[in-house]
């Protein structure tokens, strides 16, 4: 089996009539990390819901590990685990009662019970907190303990619906690092988050979803280099509107596609030095900040740019303390994946 999971023309019409994930194709490749990004209301919750048999399709199919979620339920329940959106523990019993019922649900060895928990309790650093209630506990300490719970059989797929919202950054870090974890021992897991940079950093592949649809679906670099790519057809549009049409205000479009900015700081900062960037090829804009950094605008197509940059200060006899430059990120992706079908719709 290749996809931990598959989806044919899945769909949800809620019974309001809304429809909220509209015909969605979708393969999650084995042992792999998927994120799944998409605006408010995109349907990333109802498609989760609907992978793991908590709500039926209205239509299509759906696949998690070979088998079907209307089909055959229970199989599926059994490989996955699910940490929701909204924490779903029993407030009025402990963090160890509440994964003890787990257990039992999934009919976990009564003798590898208590064990595993505990284990996983302490991977997670909760265990201090086993014998208190869920409704006592803050919303990290909830989160963790949602985790072991949904863990404790040891699901082949997990599902994480905005796990690290509201964690402080060391508990999102152990968290980030027990997702890893649980790739690398062969756990597919899915990833539903608005942190770019955890979705960048975690995952193999993105799927950007919009108004119940796939709208994007790649790896988080080959996102981000066909956004690059998109920028530099819109701007071959933007150049020949400029000379057909003499509008102006296109220039200002055109400077925000082909220059991305450089930020350098110097140990060493003269006049040569700064002649020397002013007459760079490579540097469009020059502009010196109040403590001193140097802003630049350089061109975002050319890959040799920034050693260039390097290269010229190096040569006059600059030392550089730091230097950082702007790449295009996966927020640029997804704004521009989720607006394009917006304007879609409005036309
Ligand atoms: N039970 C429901 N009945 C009607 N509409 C719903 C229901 N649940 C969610 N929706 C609507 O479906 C859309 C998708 O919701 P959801 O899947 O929760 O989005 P996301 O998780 O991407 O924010 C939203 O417009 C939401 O209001
Ligand atoms: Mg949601």
């Amino acid at each position: 089996m290749k996809n931990a999971i598959e989806t044919k023309d899945l769909t949800k019409v809620y019974s309001n009539n809304f429809t909220a994930v509209n015909s969605l194709n979708l393969e999650i490749p084995n042992k792999t990390i998927f994120g799944m990004l998409g605006p408010n209301g995109a349907g990333k919750t109802t498609t989760i819901k609907m992978l793991t048999c908590l709500i039926q399709p209205t239509s299509g199919q759906a696949t998690v590990g070979g088998f079907d979620v209307q089909k055959n339920p229970d199989e599926v329940r059994n490989l996955l685990g699910m940490v929701p959106q909204q924490v779903s523990l029993y407030k009025d019993l402990t963090v160890m009662e509440n994964s003890q019922l787990c257990a039992d649900y999934y009919g976990v060895p009564q003798d590898e019970r208590d064990s595993r928990i505990e284990d996983l309790m302490e991977l997670v650093d909760i265990k201090y907190a086993k014998d208190k209630r869920v409704g006592q506990l803050s919303g990290g300490q909830k989160q963790k303990a949602s985790l072991v719970a949904s863990l404790v059989h040891r699901p082949d797929i997990l599902f994480l619906d905005e796990p690290t919202i509201g964690l402080d950054p060391t508990t999102k870090r152990i968290l980030w690092d027990l997702i890893r974890e649980l790739n690398d021992s062969g756990h597919t897991i899915i990833l539903c988050s608005h942190d770019m940079h955890e979705v960048d950093m975690l995952c193999d592949n993105v799927g950007i979803i919009n108004t119940g649809n796939l709208v994007a679906y790649d790896t988080p670099q080959g996102l981000k280099d066909s956004l690059l790519e998109s920028n530099k057809q819109e701007m071959a549009e933007a150049l020949s509107k400029i000379s057909d049409e003499n509008d102006v205000s296109a220039q200002e479009d055109i400077d925000n596609l082909s220059l991305r900015k450089m930020s350098i700081l110097l140990k060493n900062q003269d006049d040569e030095i700064i002649e020397s960037i002013k007459q760079s090829d490579d540097v469009k804009k020059i502009e010196i900040a109040h403590n001193g950094r140097l802003n630049l605008k350089i061109d975002s197509f050319d890959d040799m740019a920034v050693q260039n940059v390097l290269d010229t200060i190096s040569f006059s006899g600059g030392v550089i303390k730091s230097v950082s430059t702007e790449e295009p990120s996966l927020e640029d992706v997804f704004i521009k994946a989720t607006s394009e079908v917006n304007e879609d719709d409005r036309a």
